[in-house]
């Protein structure tokens, strides 16, 4: 029997005052004229609750570019959805917090570019911007709200690592994120000035070891190593179809955010069709779930249930077939590409503000 979706990423609008290379986001960016309004998206939310999902990610862009959020978040902890906003704080002021409190937020986690704020500014491509979220997590921790702090590394910033470590735990954040540069949409485009070096990634994953013994009890540091580094995939949002439901800002429902990178795949419109459809019956949450998928060279493996044979995305990124093996995986016969990418000479001279962000 299908379970029930945990959470739902809503991509409220794709609208950003950062620019960074790494960005999420796909290549092609929807205009804010086609962003669903403030009752379709309070409509969603109630058919998410109804559907079983627990978790409301409130994303962007900047979800704070949508100046009714405060109404999102209301209807949304009206039906019982645990709110998590993810944003950049560069616009979280005191009376932004307040209204986010009345309408009910329940956990926000605040994105961080380096511990350096010219660093930190420069990748962002907002001046002013890292004073900003230092500000902005002040204030959600002097309010009493749970607060996670995001550090995305790569090879510009990943030296800092125990000064970024630091600065998370200065922040009181009760979740500290180091999370490496995930290699889709803009960051593909820009993996060569972004990919960290074996040493970097050996001296990070340390001094991230350390923090957690050092930490233990008071705060909790997720961190993955990046995929191309790895031996095997990973489970990419828990399984395709599996437990995720991503809705992009004009209502399209995915199974993850990267999904439009995928040529030959329809997405319903939430505008149309209600989420219990979408999750069940839709062509696109069908086609690469398991146990009925999985790819041909993954058959048999002891891992598949697992990995469920990595990520369709990154399949079709490095492969041109989203239905092939993760090539992150040692056993996959197109990992020869990951090896290759990992020996691509790097752009260290690049600097942040050239690598091509979306502005
Ligand atoms: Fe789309 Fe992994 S990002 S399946």
């Amino acid at each position: 029997m299908l379970a029930a979706p945990i959470a739902l990423i809503a991509e409220i609008t794709h609208r950003c005052p950062l620019s960074c290379g790494y960005c999420s986001n796909p290549l092609e960016l929807e205009r804010a004229s086609a962003e669903l309004d403030t009752a379709s998206w309070a409509r969603v939310f109630g058919e998410a609750a109804d559907l079983g999902v627990l978790h409301l990610h409130l994303t962007g862009g900047e979800p704070m570019s949508r100046r009714d959020l405060p109404s999102l978040v209301r209807s949304a902890s009206e039906t019982g959805l645990y709110t998590n906003l993810i944003t950049s704080g560069v616009t979280l002021d005191d009376a932004a917090l307040a209204g986010l409190i009345d309408a009910g937020i329940d956990h926000i986690q605040l994105s961080f570019q380096d511990s350096l704020a010219g660093s930190a500014d420069m990748i962002a491509g907002y001046r002013g911007g890292h004073a900003r979220k230092l500000a902005a997590a002040a204030r959600i921790t002097a309010a009493g709200l749970p607060l996670t702090a995001n550090f995305v590394v790569h090879r510009r910033n990943l030296d800092r690592i125990g000064e970024i470590l630091a600065l998370g735990e200065d922040l009181a954040a009760s979740r500290i994120e180091i999370a490496h540069v995930q290699y889709h949409g803009w960051a593909l485009r820009n993996r060569a000035a972004l990919m960290p070096t074996l040493a970097q990634l050996e001296a990070a994953t340390n001094a991230v070891q350390a923090a957690r013994e050092r930490l233990k009890g008071r705060t909790v540091i997720d961190y993955v190593i990046p995929d191309y580094y790895g031996t095997r995939p990973k489970a990419c949002m828990g399984g395709w179809g599996q437990r995720i439901i991503n809705v992009s800002p004009s209502g399209l429902a995915m199974p993850c955010h990267a999904a439009t990178s995928l040529p030959d795949l329809t997405f319903p419109s939430v505008r149309e069709v209600s989420l219990a459809q979408i999750w069940a019956g839709s062509e696109a949450f069908r086609r690469f779930r398991a146990p009925a998928f999985a790819p041909e060279s993954c058959r048999g493996c002891d891992r598949l249930e697992i990995d469920w044979g990595g990520c369709r995305c990154q399949a079709h990124a490095l492969t041109g077939d989203a239905a092939r093996a993760d090539p992150v995986c040692v056993l996959s016969p197109d990992h020869h590409l990951v090896v290759e990418a990992l020996h691509a000479p790097g752009r260290d001279e690049v600097i942040a503000r050239s690598m091509t962000g979306h502005g």
